[in-house]
């Protein structure tokens, strides 16, 4: 159930939705599952073969009998179309150049979806000021830039847009050996709650995904390389015992940018089976006990009153 599609109609028909870095990974199984709900939809990143490629995948593999997808170039289709457009989030004029590209084509947009990121693992004082701004900055300056640049939009012209910012469960727990990605994720993390509140009385809502563990080729690699993964499988320390799948990724972002969501702002829903909650609990390792070791604890324990 749970890598079904959760939508049982178009229930999408009315987005038109930029997802930054929408090309690779989670955006593009979230692009895929938003054109199948009936969107039309933006993929927006750096690399103009990775996006092309992606949207070519994209339109072939559509199964959407009541709006087929068709090629971009047909403009009597105005649902369920995908737009790659080439924009770097950390430059602000690219970034207006891919809402006006949106407009031109689409007529408007209503959502975006804030999910380019950069990450490696390091330990801190091996990073030069320059690592440090190549995460912040895709990360967090990409992330405000877009919200800035559509909040102006659609209070301009008076549209109930939405956004939703995908965070990771560190972003309020923080973690070792990912801090420029932690430190920029928190900052997403304070946007998300003091949007919602400021720009509520336009009509927009502004809400956030921290997923755990799904694997995508960028973020294996960079985070779990081989020597690591051989040392330390992920999926050992999620309660629920094993890893996400995109699709359940891509309901719960279909669900909080839709309008079946319209009384949820300023929220981040953590998707991790448990992952982070396991990691803070002081004594979550004594699962390691067996049952013969706790009736000897237990008698130990008891022991103390005498
Ligand atoms: C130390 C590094 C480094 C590394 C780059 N740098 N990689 N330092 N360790 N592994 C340094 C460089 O030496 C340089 O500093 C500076 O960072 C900029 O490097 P560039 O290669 O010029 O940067 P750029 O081309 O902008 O690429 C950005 C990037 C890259 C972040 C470094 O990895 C990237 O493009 N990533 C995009 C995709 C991605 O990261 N996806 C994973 C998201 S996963 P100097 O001083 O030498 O000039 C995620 C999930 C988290 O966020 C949770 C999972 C459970
Ligand atoms: P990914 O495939 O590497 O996605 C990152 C995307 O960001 C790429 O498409 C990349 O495209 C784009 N990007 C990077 N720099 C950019 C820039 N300057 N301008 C525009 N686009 C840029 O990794 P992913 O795992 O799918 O991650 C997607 C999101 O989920 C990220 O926000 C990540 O933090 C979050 N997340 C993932 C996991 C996980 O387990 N996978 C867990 C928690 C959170 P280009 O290189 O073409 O620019």
């Amino acid at each position: 159930m749970h890598t079904q599609p959760m939508f049982k109609d178009n229930a999408l028909r009315d987005k038109i939705i930029i997802i930054t870095g929408g090309g690779t990974g989670l955006g593009k199984s979230m692009a895929r599952y938003f054109l199948q709900s009936g969107a039309n939809v933006v993929i927006a990143s750096r690399k103009k073969e990775v996006l092309e490629s992606a949207a070519e995948e994209l339109r072939a593999g559509i199964v959407n009998p009541d709006h087929p997808i068709t090629d971009t170039n047909q403009p009597d289709t105005n649902y369920g179309q995908i737009l790659p457009v080439v924009c770097d989030v950390r430059d602000y004029a690219q970034v207006e150049n891919c809402l006006k590209q949106t407009v031109e084509k689409f007529g408007s947009f209503n959502t975006l979806v804030n999910n380019a990121a950069g990450n490696f693992i390091s330990p801190t004082e091996r990073l030069s000021h320059r690592a440090f701004d190549a995460v912040v900055d895709i990360v967090l300056k990409g992330s405000y830039y877009f919200t800035l640049a559509a909040g102006k939009y659609w209070i301009e012209k008076k549209i109930k847009g939405n956004i939703l910012n995908i965070l990771t469960t560190y972003s309020f727990t923080g973690s070792a050996y990912v801090v420029p990605s932690a430190c920029g994720k928190a900052g997403v993390l304070a946007l998300t709650r003091s949007l919602a509140v400021e720009w509520a009385k336009y009509g927009i809502r502004i809400n956030a995904v921290a997923p755990g563990a799904f694997p995508t080729e960028g973020a294996w690699s960079r985070l779990f390389p081989e020597p690591l993964r051989k040392k330390m499988d992920p999926s050992e320390k999620i309660p629920i015992g094993r890893v996400g799948e995109h699709q359940e990724l891509a309901n719960l972002a279909a669900y909080l940018i839709s309008d079946f969501a319209a009384y949820i702002t300023g929220e981040i829903i953590c998707i991790d089976g448990g992952e982070w909650l396991k990691g803070a609990g002081q004594f979550n390792n004594l699962e390691m006990v067996t049952p013969e070791m706790w009736d000897m604890l237990e008698r130990m324990v008891r022991g103390t009153k005498k």
